[in-house]
């Protein structure tokens, strides 16, 4: 077998990166395998290891993590395990089957000091356990597998799980106006935009001599930055013209909406590496918006039903 002809093995079940991978992959009648909880756990390391073993893929993409920011404040160890050890395991089983292992990382690596666009070389300093536990994952991503490509991301909205979107467009139901962050910036992103991504990405990384240019770590976000206040405003709007309620958003600041833990003031990343190195960039935030709030409003689909049925007839490691 060629390494061409090997498959693609996501760990991750139920997130929106790894529903919106799935969705990209059986629509594009790709061969691919899920690995997820609860049979491939990242809290135990063997079980990712076996799980990567048995299925011998060439591209193992992780797009599972702990991802509750501040409810990592009182579980650093659940959130360590998960997002530091367990990456490493599945990195270090990738390694050992030879292939390369995509991770997602986060713009929480950054202490928000900066005004201008990070880079991928600019010194990381996280704010919180998050951040913190994502950055030791990056280290021991590296580490374990040379065959690594590290796509941190940012803001992550969907049609799926719970998400910014998901939650303004909730509260624009439930109250007459919303109070939202505007001292905060980053760049909002699409899930299935970064699906395509990975989707453009497994040909060059399952290649039998991939370039060696084409890892590291990368930072890939949707185009143009706002605040949290800015992504509120666009998604209540855009929600309104497809019939939803015009409910008033109004900018209030960090201290004014306390949380567990703190988050960078400004995390906006530049893509200049993916676009330099790839040739590849992800469209306008707004643009990417307009298509979640599209599939929200669709007819009502159940989601739930489709997800499963393309999991089983993706292969399960079970
Ligand atoms: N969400 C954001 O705003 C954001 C921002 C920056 C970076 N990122 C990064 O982007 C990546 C994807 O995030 P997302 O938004 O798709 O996350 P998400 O929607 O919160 O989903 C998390 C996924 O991780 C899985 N998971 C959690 N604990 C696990 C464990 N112990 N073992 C195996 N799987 C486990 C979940 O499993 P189930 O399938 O069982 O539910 C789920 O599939 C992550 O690396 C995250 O750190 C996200």
């Amino acid at each position: 077998m060629t390494s061409d002809e090997r498959s693609i093995l996501i760990i991750g079940r139920h997130g929106q990166v790894s529903r919106s991978l799935i969705e990209l992959l059986e629509a594009g009648g790709q061969r691919f395998t899920v690995a997820g909880r609860p049979e491939a756990d990242l809290r135990d390391p063997q079980s990712v290891r076996r799980a990567i073993l048995a299925a011998r893929p060439s591209v193992v993409v992780n797009a599972a993590a702990y991802t509750a920011v501040d409810k990592a404040k009182d579980e650093p160890d659940a959130a360590f395990a998960v997002n530091a050890a367990g990456a490493e395991a599945a990195a270090k089983a990738a390694a050992d089957v030879d292939a390369t292992i995509i991770h997602f990382s986060t713009d929480y690596v950054f202490d928000g000091s900066k005004r201008v666009p990070y880079v991928e070389t600019d010194p990381v300093a996280p704010l919180g356990i998050y951040g913190r536990s994502k950055q030791e994952g990056e280290d021991r991503v590296a580490q374990a597998n040379p065959k690594h490509i590290i796509l941190r991301t940012a803001w992550v909205f969907s049609p799926f799980g719970s998400n910014f979107v998901r939650t303004m467009l909730r509260l624009s139901v439930e109250r007459p106006e919303i109070k939202v962050v505007a001292d905060q910036r980053g760049n909002p992103t699409f899930a299935p935009d970064l699906a395509d991504l990975v989707g453009k990405l497994i040909p060059l990384a399952s290649a039998s001599s991939p370039d060696p240019r084409i890892f590291g770590t990368f930072h890939a976000v949707n185009r143009n930055e706002t605040t949290w206040f800015g992504f509120a405003q666009a998604i209540i709007e855009g929600a309104a013209r497809r019939g939803g309620r015009d409910i008033g958003v109004l900018p209030i600041g960090t201290k004014d909406y306390p949380t567990k833990a703190a988050r960078p003031a400004y995390s906006v990343l530049s893509t200049e590496k993916l676009r330099a190195v790839y040739g590849l960039e992800l469209r306008p935030w707004r643009d990417a918006l307009s298509d979640c709030l599209d599939r929200l409003a669709g007819p009502p689909r159940d989601e739930a039903a489709e997800h499963s049925q393309q999991i089983n007839r993706a292969g399960k490691f079970a």
